[in-house]
């Protein structure tokens, strides 16, 4: 029996364990054998014998489950140590960059470009009251010009605001002139097809200062300046047009950048693709908010349009979908 023990307290792997717990329990394993030798002992000794080789069966059991925790044990150590994770090591091969939304990114440029003319950036909250959003904006109650921006109502005459536009109000409201601002933010519409989206963002322009100051010149420069640094070498193209809270109003269009003005699907053949709309500042602008002796101009734009021209994304609504075959491509 001592041989047995030996041999178990030597082994080194849960393997080799195994083997001796067969060669001793097994079908054909010593103490099978052994016990199977039992019948053919002679009646007084089988008492003995029996008793001995319990007790062996007993002591060996014993050692191999003692020897196979050991073991067991003891592999578990070695694992633990092998795969140690470095929690803090960074792999950038298997992770996931993020990068800016091609809007945020659009956003943020444009953001930028005013910021180093010296605009302060303002903004609104996004459910407006009817005054800000069209009375004070030139807009009276029942005018059909209203109908161009139907909108989402909630109660009391609260909707959600339909241009950036109410921003103008509040930032005249709230300061004096002389007044350089843009405000960013989301606006609300209901529309929905290839090239709108109840959900939109914008970003006003409006800067005041006295009577004398503001032209319709300052705005052509600033609006040029800015469409080419955005574009690169385009065209500029005032087209008279028309809005409630400017006079003159103007649509601004630069030559298409995807056919360089000869006419192609995206421009309709024109030549010309539409990114802005801006004016000068209304008398009744002014005065619904007490301003008096001022000049000013005005401008809005609509950024998923500069996004999805600068990227040349097809679709307004693919900004919204978070594919990821569409986000990876910006990183
Ligand atoms: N608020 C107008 C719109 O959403 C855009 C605009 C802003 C036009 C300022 C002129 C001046 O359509």
């Amino acid at each position: 029996m001592q041989n047995w023990l030996d041999k178990i307290y030597k082994t080194t792997t849960i393997e080799e364990l195994e083997t001796i717990r067969v060669d001793l329990f097994g079908k054909k394993g010593f103490l099978t054998v052994e016990f199977a030798r039992l019948k053919d002992i002679p009646n007084e000794q089988k008492k003995e014998f029996a008793q001995n080789l319990n007790e062996q069966k007993e002591v060996l059991n014993k050692a191999l489950e003692l020897k196979k925790t050991e073991l067991f044990n003891a592999e578990l150590e070695k694992t633990l140590k092998a795969e140690k994770i470095d929690v803090t090591r960074f792999n950038a091969s298997t992770s996931n960059v993020g990068a800016y939304h091609p809007v945020a990114y659009t956003m943020d440029r444009i953001i930028k470009y005013f910021q180093n003319l010296n605009f302060a950036v303002e903004i609104g909250p996004m459910v407006e009251d009817d005054f800000h959003n069209f009375e004070a904006l030139n807009l009276p109650k029942y005018h059909p010009a209203r109908d161009m921006q139907d909108t989402f109502y909630c109660k009391d005459m609260m909707l959600l605001r339909t241009h950036t536009s109410p921003v103008q109000i509040r930032t005249m409201q709230n300061q004096k002139p002389p007044i350089r601002m843009i405000a960013p933010g989301r606006v609300f519409r209901r529309d929905f097809d290839l090239t709108h989206t109840p959900m939109f963002n914008q970003i006003e322009g409006l800067v005041v200062d006295s009577s004398d100051k503001i032209s319709f010149a300052n705005l052509k420069h600033v609006l040029t300046e800015f469409l080419q640094h955005m574009f690169g070498d385009v065209e500029v193209r005032f087209r008279p047009s028309f809005f409630p809270f400017t006079e003159p109003s103007a649509e601004v269009d630069i030559s298409c950048i995807f056919c360089g003005g000869d006419g192609c699907r995206v421009c309709s053949h024109t030549g010309w693709l539409e990114v802005l709309g801006c004016g000068i500042v209304d008398e009744n602008v002014f005065k619904a908010v007490g301003y008096e002796d001022v000049s000013g101009y005005a401008f809005g734009l609509g950024v998923e349009r500069f996004a999805m021209l600068i990227h040349k994304i097809g679709d307004l609504r693919s900004l919204f979908e978070s594919d990821l075959r569409l986000l990876g491509q910006f990183k």
